[in-house]
């Protein structure tokens, strides 16, 4: 993965669960990386742990807010020069509490709706500039395969990520600029720990119908974002792809 060296990626939602471990391989890669993320303190405990000294920074970043997407490119591009790869990661796993379509406080809608949703498109908006002046670019968003379910506020949320990802991987196809999304099965993170215990998280997926008991790190789906990111991805364009042992499989 020597193509990442020297480049410039922005991950959002960094400081910890799957977004630390893009961070991590992406940096180890030789990437510079920037964390965009709300939580100042697990985003600097994060930096400290990694220490990729210089090539790696914090930038307070709420991805809900137009402003702070606009004003983390502009940092990124400050400091290294510029941006070949956004991982818009960020998410609320709060929002699966909300299954009810019809009970949620409509304010929280809008607001994880802003959050998990169009954030993503005001990040994909504030690094386009850059990618389209190197002549380059990949843009990887996370989803989820609870798009494709029932789940209620996370469901709509996650569709429109995967709506982002299919008409924005061709409008910015003519900027050489690649857009795919994974979409994660049941995966241990600090995210995921308080709203159930590895076990319910074992036997969720089953129910859901993954053949296996396995609930995936971290890490595991982002080695699947890092081959979409990667030129090993060249032909991928617009992409979903499933990270799920098997639990949504389908002819
Ligand atoms: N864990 C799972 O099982 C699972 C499954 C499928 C998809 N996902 C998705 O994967 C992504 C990462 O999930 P995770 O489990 O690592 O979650 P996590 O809660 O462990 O980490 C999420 C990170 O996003 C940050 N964040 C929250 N709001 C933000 C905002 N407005 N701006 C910037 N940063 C913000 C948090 O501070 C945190 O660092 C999310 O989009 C989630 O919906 C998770």
């Amino acid at each position: 993965m020597s193509e990442f060296k020297g480049k410039t990626a922005i991950v959002t939602g960094g400081a910890q669960g799957m977004g630390r471990q893009y961070v991590r391989l992406l940096g180890q890669a030789g990437a510079n990386v920037v964390i965009a993320d709300v939580n100042e303190d697990v985003a600097k405990a994060t930096l400290e742990q990694l220490n990729f000294g210089e090539r790696a920074i914090f930038v307070k970043t709420d991805v809900g807010s137009r402003d702070a997407a606009n004003a983390c490119a502009a940092a990124a591009v400050q400091k290294f020069g510029r941006i070949d790869y956004l991982v818009n990661n960020a998410g609320l796993l709060s929002a699966a509490a909300h299954r009810s379509l019809i009970a949620v406080d409509p304010d929280t809608y809008l607001n994880i709706i802003n959050i998990m949703g169009h954030g993503m498109l005001w990040m994909t908006r504030a690094v386009v500039p850059a990618m389209k002046a190197q002549g380059k670019g990949a843009i990887l968003n996370v989803s989820s395969i609870g798009s494709w379910q029932a789940t209620g506020l996370y469901s709509v949320a996650k569709t429109i990520v995967n709506a982002l990802t299919i008409s924005l991987a061709h409008e910015l196809a003519a900027d050489n600029i690649r857009v795919n999304a994974v979409a994660p099965g049941t995966v241990n993170t600090e995210g995921m720990q308080p709203l159930m215990s590895v076990e319910q998280m074992a036997q969720w997926g089953q129910m859901g119908g993954r053949p296996t008991d396995r609930v995936a790190a971290p890490e595991e789906i982002a080695k699947a974002g890092l081959f979409l990111l990667s030129d090993a991805a060249s032909y991928v364009r617009g992409q979903i792809l499933p990270v799920d042992d098997g639990q949504t499989i389908r002819l």
